[in-house]
């Protein structure tokens, strides 16, 4: 996407260049290129802290919820109301997470290269936790009890192995 937007900045700055070589000297020109070209840098090198940042708070988000939802099932005395809220928020802090990963956001968090380099066990662990947030929702839609549990479980199972394999620990 990147690429794309450049190579559209630098069209539209040859097409620019075309009619301004008449009334600017060739060093203004490219005066006005260095100046787009360095605003392209610093804004995606923005996009990846972004993602790292919005892919932390949502991990967090994702900890604390899943503790807390664990702690409001109770059987048939469980806040069926309180469960749903907070299994809509793991669903979309869950999907926050699986889109934050974006390409040459490796430096500066704490994601692994192997991410992106060997990424089929991670997108396979995202997967699968995020499929556990959903049966916890429909657990909740349906008030059971019993499949709320083990869609928390499930999601739970994926934490540490994921970690392991693509979290960096400093
Ligand atoms: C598919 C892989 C994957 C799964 C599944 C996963 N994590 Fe993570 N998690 C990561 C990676 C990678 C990071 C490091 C992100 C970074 O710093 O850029 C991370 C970071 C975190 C952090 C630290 C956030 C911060 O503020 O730095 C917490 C907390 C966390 N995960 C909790 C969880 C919990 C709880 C689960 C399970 C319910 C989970 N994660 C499942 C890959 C995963």
């Amino acid at each position: 996407m990147m690429n794309r937007r450049m190579t559209m900045t630098i069209k539209k700055l040859s097409l620019k260049s075309v009619q301004a070589t008449r009334v600017a000297p060739f060093s203004q020109w490219l005066m006005a290129a260095v100046i787009v070209v360095s605003n392209v840098t610093v804004t995606s090198a923005m996009a990846s802290e972004n993602s790292i940042e919005q892919r932390q708070a949502a991990f967090s988000d994702i900890e604390s919820n899943t503790k807390a939802a664990a702690k409001m099932i109770d059987g048939d005395e469980t806040d069926w109301a309180a469960l749903l809220v907070m299994s809509e928020q793991l669903v979309a802090s869950g999907d926050v997470v699986s889109n934050a990963f974006v390409a040459g956001s490796d430096e500066g968090g704490k994601a692994k290269s192997d991410v992106w380099e060997k990424p089929e066990k991670f997108e396979r662990l995202m997967l699968e936790m995020n499929d556990g947030y959903q049966s916890l929702l429909a657990a909740a839609q349906h008030q059971d009890a019993k499949k709320a549990k083990q869609a928390i479980k499930s999601a739970e199972s994926t934490c540490r192995s994921c970690h392991r394999s693509y979290r960096a620990r400093w």
